[in-house]
């Protein structure tokens, strides 16, 4: 099956006036009719413009000369409003009356496509009713290192789950009539050296890996992309005419615009020519504040800019087309008409620099019960021998130990960008966080919840208080210890973690806390608040230890969400976004912490390629202590045998029966991952379809996934285009990565024709039966049903067999 079709769908329209810049990607709107009318529109109003007011729609204002973190100045001739770009991608940074949501890690981890889209609708929601223009959001960067700090801004290793939450995210911002941002474009995946490193990716793991969130945004019609810090194989990001011109406007037919991320540039011509289109936040930074050899920024004005005056020079030089200048401003016009901004946006009334002044319009109403939904559906219940749902020990008391498990003496904001934390950690710091109108604690749910089950509340929240904790738990039918671990951006320095972490061991004593309450109490749920995976191999498989859930950031609702699912209000379903291995040395990238070759860029070698995550764990038969996917239930699911069919040629659709066989009313994460034919170079397995049904208690739901070419292509390094191998390929249906309940073949033979070639509308003559040839049963685990509430334990096993039980 050969794939050339797509990938060049943006045409090289127009030529440069001179002989050293080469041909750009001309904006036309692609295939949107209303984005091409967007643009016509655009071109219409840049033709009126001065070259000095062509300037001001591509350079920002600078920093801290706006009301937003970055700003574009309007122009009163053509009824332009400027535009406020505004973090994160946990709702509005630096302002009030808006929500703290949870993080994106949290979102991926709900395996919810209605709930990311649901996020983006409230994101985009917040954004308007400010009159911010564009959000900063959706960050997708894959975690590929473990301590990466920003790691929880994203959605974790994976490319296809990662391009899935940032699509629906982008939908549901865009919905709402606000620009999203996809950043950083691209490898920007650790906080160390950011500004002076270069990742080095294969031109294959680049395409399959890093590319895809972009490409899955830009196919989800994302309006803008920023470019980020980093070098791409020793080139700039946002000065790579490879990356920028050639893939995202060339290959991907990007039509937006691409934004530097702050102060991200180096120089002004270069990036000019690579075709990033803003210059963000306009000025440059002092020499002294980067680590950046030789720079002699351009001076305007107090701080410089590499644009601005500069641009226009390099304009009137002839250094730099003004078609490819006119293409900039297009671009940005164009998003913003595009977007609907021209009538009835809301005026700018946030001020992120002087709150005083800000409006403090409200713009959060019922978005708390989403940030709740979302905070228990996203905690990922890892261990539970039968001590939870909380409401079996109604009447009873349950201690609540930790600092995590209550609020800090300060509230999160007093940190700036949440630098610092006390109480419970709900997310992380720097540019990705927003300011929480309130944070309900572990502490406040849980007594809440607790009073109406009669159970009484004992708490300690000192962590360095061993012996509290241990007198406390005494008291109590169940003790909960709140831990966490912490990370963010790299220009906010926590606990002498400058970013990334350090390590990943718990912050504020928790192995130790976790393991004096475990040696001298036999029923220990832990409860970790952290930004990624975390060392638990020290507590996690003690006898005492009777539960863990990963409950990640979960925003304002932190201590509601948890308690949703500690008491069983919610049956768990959240399916952990990464793996949790069992020591460090079974993560296949490191962090370098140090550069020896300073002030050289440090290079950091993406020599593990496709081998992300558990595609490393996979094809290295590493045993994961909690594997990508995994995530425990109150209830017991299990699966029919397949049945295939080819609903036209170019589809291959499996259906089966998934039933809720025992427990309460509850969601499963069906997850499809595709094993490729040998000789191939993909790893074992990959995902490639994740589907998250509601089941009732003893009823079944029929899930189905349909697959094809844009599931099946992998990037031809030698062609230079995405092809479909044919060969014998197996799907591994189950509920993670390594709970496979089935296990199929099928083939992809040499004449199977290519989506493009579909005819619209076309309509199957016959529908062919797939050869899927069901390998091995895979028997469900031996779990202990837990009791519905209000019923005795039963300590009944389930059976081991799928086909004994449907
Ligand atoms: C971050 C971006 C952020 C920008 C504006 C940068 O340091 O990398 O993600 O949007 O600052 O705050």
């Amino acid at each position: 099956m050969r794939i050339t079709g797509c990938l060049l769908a943006a045409s090289l329209a127009a030529t440069a006036t001179l002989a050293n810049a080469k041909p750009f990607h001309a904006v036309t709107g692609g295939k949107d009719p209303q984005w091409q009318k967007a643009v016509e529109e655009a071109r219409a109003l840049v033709a009126k413009l001065t070259l000095e007011e062509k300037i001001i729609a591509v350079t920002g204002m600078g920093w801290e000369a706006g009301k937003c973190v970055g700003d574009i100045a309007p122009i009163p001739s053509i009824n332009f409003t400027g535009l406020c770009l505004n973090d994160s991608p946990t709702g509005l940074r630096w302002t009030d009356r808006a929500s703290a949501f949870p993080a994106s890690m949290n979102v991926a981890a709900t395996w919810d496509k209605r709930l990311m889209f649901m996020h983006g609708i409230a994101m985009g929601k917040e954004f308007r009713g400010k009159g911010a223009h564009v959000a900063l959001a959706p960050m997708m960067n894959l975690a590929r290192v473990p301590e990466a700090g920003r790691n929880w801004e994203g959605q974790g290793p994976d490319p296809y789950l990662t391009s899935v939450v940032s699509a629906e995210q982008i939908k549901g911002i865009q919905n709402q009539g606000v620009i999203a941002c996809a950043k950083h474009y691209v490898g920007n995946e650790v906080e160390h050296f950011r500004r002076n490193s270069s990742s080095n990716i294969d031109d294959r793991a680049f395409h399959e890996l890093y590319l895809a969130p972009f490409r899955a945004s830009v196919d989800a019609g994302v309006l803008s992309i920023m470019c980020g810090y980093n070098m791409v194989n020793n080139t700039q990001a946002c000065g790579n005419d490879y990356i920028i011109n050639d893939v995202l406007k060339g290959q991907l037919g990007f039509q937006g615009f691409v934004m530097t991320d702050w102060f991200a540039t180096y120089d002004g011509l270069n990036v000019a020519l690579a075709g990033t289109d803003m210059m963000m936040p306009g000025d440059a930074v002092e020499p002294t504040k980067r680590n950046w050899p030789n720079v002699k920024p351009y001076t305007f004005g107090g701080k410089g800019s590499f644009w601005w005056k500069n641009l226009t020079s390099l304009v009137e030089d002839g250094q730099v087309p003004v078609d490819l200048l006119d293409d900039k401003v297009t671009r940005i016009l164009a998003a913003w008409i595009r977007a609907g901004q021209r009538v009835n946006f809301p005026e700018t009334n946030l001020h992120v620099w002087d709150p005083k002044s800000s409006k403090h319009v409200h713009v959060s109403e019922g978005h708390d019960a989403l940030i709740r939904d979302i905070g228990a559906a996203s905690s990922v219940l890892l261990k539970n021998t039968g001590s939870l749902p909380l409401s079996a020990l109604k009447g009873t008391s349950v201690a609540l130990i930790g600092s995590g498990a209550g609020p800090g003496t300060h509230w999160p904001g007093y940190y700036r960008s949440h630098a610092g934390y006390e109480g419970n950690l709900a997310q992380g710091w720097g540019s990705g966080t927003s300011n929480f109108p309130y944070l309900i604690s572990p502490h406040h749910g849980i007594t809440d919840r607790a009073r109406k089950d009669g159970i009484d509340v004992r708490w300690t929240f000192d962590d360095w208080d061993t012996e509290a904790a241990i007198a406390t738990a005494n008291l109590a039918d169940a003790a909960i210890v709140f831990v966490s671990s912490n990370s963010g951006e790299a220009h906010l320095n926590v606990d002498g973690n400058q970013g990334d972490r350090n390590n990943l061991t718990l912050w504020k004593n928790g192995d130790e806390l976790i393991k004096a309450v475990a040696d001298h109490h036999n029923n220990v749920i832990v409860v970790v608040n952290a930004v990624g995976p975390v060392d638990m191999l020290p507590w996690a498989e003690h006898e005492n230890v009777t539960g863990i859930i990963f409950a990640g950031l979960p925003g304002q609702e932190s201590g509601n969400a948890i308690a949703d699912v500690l008491f069983g209000d919610v049956n768990p379903s959240g399916r952990l976004p990464f793996t949790i291995n069992r020591k460090r040395e079974d993560y296949p990238a490191v962090l370098d912490y140090t550069n020896p070759n300073y002030p050289e860029p440090l290079q950091i070698n993406y020599t593990e390629s496709l081998l992300i995550d558990y595609r490393w764990n996979d094809a290295k038969n590493i045993e994961p202590l909690f594997p990508f996917g995994f995530g425990k239930s109150y209830s017991i699911f299990g699966y029919s045998a397949p049945s295939g069919y080819n609903p036209n040629p170019y589809t291959i659709s499996v259906s089966f029966e998934v039933t809720n066989l025992a427990g309460p009313d509850g969601a499963e994460v069906v997850q499809l991952y595709i094993g490729y034919p040998e000789g191939t170079g993909e790893p074992p397995k990959v995902l490639r379809g994740f589907e998250k049904v509601f089941i009732k208690s003893g009823e079944s739901e029929r899930v189905e996934f349909q697959f094809g070419r844009k599931e099946l292509e992998i990037w031809d390094v030698v062609k230079q285009q995405w092809e479909v191998p044919v060969g014998n390929y197996t799907m591994y249906i189950g509920n993670s990565s390594r709970h496979i309940k089935i296990k199929a073949d099928f083939e992809i033979a040499e004449d199977a024709p290519v989506r493009e070639g579909m005819p619209e509308g076309y309509v199957p003559e016959e529908l062919e039966e797939v050869q899927i040839e069901v390998q091995e049963e895979s028997p469900i685990e031996k779990e202990t049903i837990a009791p519905k509430e209000g019923e005795p334990e039963t300590g009944k096993e389930e059976p081991t067999h799928i086909k004994d039980e449907l």
